[in-house]
């Protein structure tokens, strides 16, 4: 489960998403998030887990894109390094090992 951040919270369709989520239908969640830089979005979607009952994984992934993405300022859209994208290559083989 996971998405950006924007102007401090996560995105309002993932906790909109999120909410109308059947708990019993799910085993357990793994958060991840891209963002600027604050983590807040990892945070809100584990306060709602928390909320709903649904289970967490001790695991999580946040991506860090600083500047990458405003477009706004005129900067290249947020596409991943290959750093970042060899961390969550590593990152989603961990889960499946665990899961296994
Ligand atoms: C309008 C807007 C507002 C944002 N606000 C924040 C913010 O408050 N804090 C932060 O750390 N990152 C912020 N970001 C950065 C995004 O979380 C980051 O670029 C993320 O990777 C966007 O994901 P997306 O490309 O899937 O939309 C913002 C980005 C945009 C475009």
């Amino acid at each position: 489960m996971g998405g950006g951040v924007y102007e401090w919270r996560m995105d309002k369709t993932l906790r909109e998403f999120m909410k109308r989520l059947d708990s019993q239908k799910i085993g357990q969640i793994v958060c991840f998030s891209t963002t600027g830089y604050k983590n807040s979005a990892i945070e809100q979607m584990k306060h709602i887990a928390k909320e709903k009952g649904i289970a967490v994984n001790k695991n999580e992934l946040l991506i860090k894109m600083l500047l990458k993405g405003h477009s706004w300022l005129g900067l290249e859209g947020g596409n991943l390094s290959d750093k970042q994208i060899k961390t969550i290559i590593n990152f989603t083989d961990k889960i499946k090992e665990e899961l296994q």
